[in-house]
């Protein structure tokens, strides 16, 4: 049996719970398997060689103990040999990404999965998911400061998962498949700025924001009873309420609200932001006969790049970028 070159890990995209999970409320995220990250190896004689092909920046050359550790791939390289007990290492991998960078579609976490992966690939070795968790949730540290923990647990195990920070994730049984879109501003925003903007409000306003987080947990909650339940509708009305209190929480922007709109008159059940907002996307949840209509008013609205998939029925995706 040939070696498989290729490692890779997929986007995501959160449901329902984002901002709340980073204070222990619930939250669910789905993994978007039809857009990922590739990490392809080539085993030469040079040491360790990262070529970043999407990024204008000089290929990575790892050498032990000299590394620049605010750099994520370096971070990342350093936390793999570390791991694998590799001491030096040889081979070149190249990386690229489908998945748009900051735009809460979970880029880093996916660039850093794939990353370690081709890492192991290249000493003919494999980390268990659980451990690579570990070491993805260290680079998460870089990017957002203060991780729940989701982004890497659902990247790494590539199924929707109800998850609590620091408790032991629990994957969820889609009962009926769900329809859904994706749509872009176009607006780069780095979750990072977002957290530390609701941590600001949870100092200045603890009272409040504990109510928001509260009912954010409690909508998480009854999303995973609806997914289970095949519950659509229901499931809908939950994420248009989410978003409302994502919007009192000022994570979201005019062009999200505009998006959620435009999706909602599309005919779609429910839609808002998706991961750490103020730009990046959102999800709306469609069904077959809605699915068209809504991807039209995401684009007519001025979505730069709309996504249709599935959730709870293996792979299928499609892109209509403009
Ligand atoms: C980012 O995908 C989700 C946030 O809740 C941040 C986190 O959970 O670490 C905004």
């Amino acid at each position: 049996m040939s070696m498989s070159t290729v490692a890779s890990a997929p986007g995501k995209a959160i449901l329902c719970g984002e901002h709340a999970v980073v204070y222990g409320a619930p939250a669910i995220a789905l993994p978007l398997s039809g857009i990922r990250a590739y990490a392809k190896i080539r085993k030469c004689d040079h040491p360790l060689t990262i070529i970043a092909e999407d990024l204008p920046r000089p290929p990575l050359v790892y050498r032990a103990g000299e590394m620049d550790m605010s750099d994520p791939l370096a971070l990342t390289a350093e936390l793999a040999i570390d791991y694998l007990g590799a001491g030096s290492i040889s081979g070149e991998i190249r990386l690229k990404s489908d998945i748009p960078i900051a735009s809460g579609l979970g880029s880093g976490a996916a660039i850093s999965t794939a990353l370690c992966r081709a890492i192991a690939l290249l000493r003919a070795s494999e980390i268990p998911a659980g451990d690579l968790s570990k070491l993805v949730y260290e680079v998460e540290k870089l990017h957002h400061g203060s991780p729940s923990g989701i982004d890497n647990t659902v990247v790494v195990c590539e199924a929707p998962v109800f998850f609590i920070k620091d408790q032991r994730m629990e994957l969820i049984n889609i009962a009926e498949p769900l329809q859904l879109v994706l749509a872009d501003t176009g607006i780069a925003a780095l979750t990072r700025d977002a957290v530390a903007a609701v941590r600001r409000r949870r100092q200045s306003a603890p009272a409040a924001t504990a109510a928001i987080f509260a009912e954010i947990g409690a909508i998480s909650k009854e999303a995973k009873d609806c997914l289970e339940q095949g519950a659509t509708k229901r499931l809908g009305a939950l994420m248009i309420a989410n978003h409302r209190l994502l919007q009192a929480l000022d994570v979201s922007s005019p062009e999200l609200d505009r998006l959620v709109e435009a999706g909602l008159h599309g005919g779609a059940y429910g839609a808002k932001l998706s991961g750490g907002g103020r730009g990046g996307n959102i999800i709306a949840l469609a069904d077959a006969h809605s699915v068209d209509a809504v991807r039209e008013k995401l684009l007519e609205a001025g979505a730069k790049r709309v996504m249709v998939t599935i959730a709870g029925e293996g792979r299928r995706d499609d892109d209509d970028s403009d």
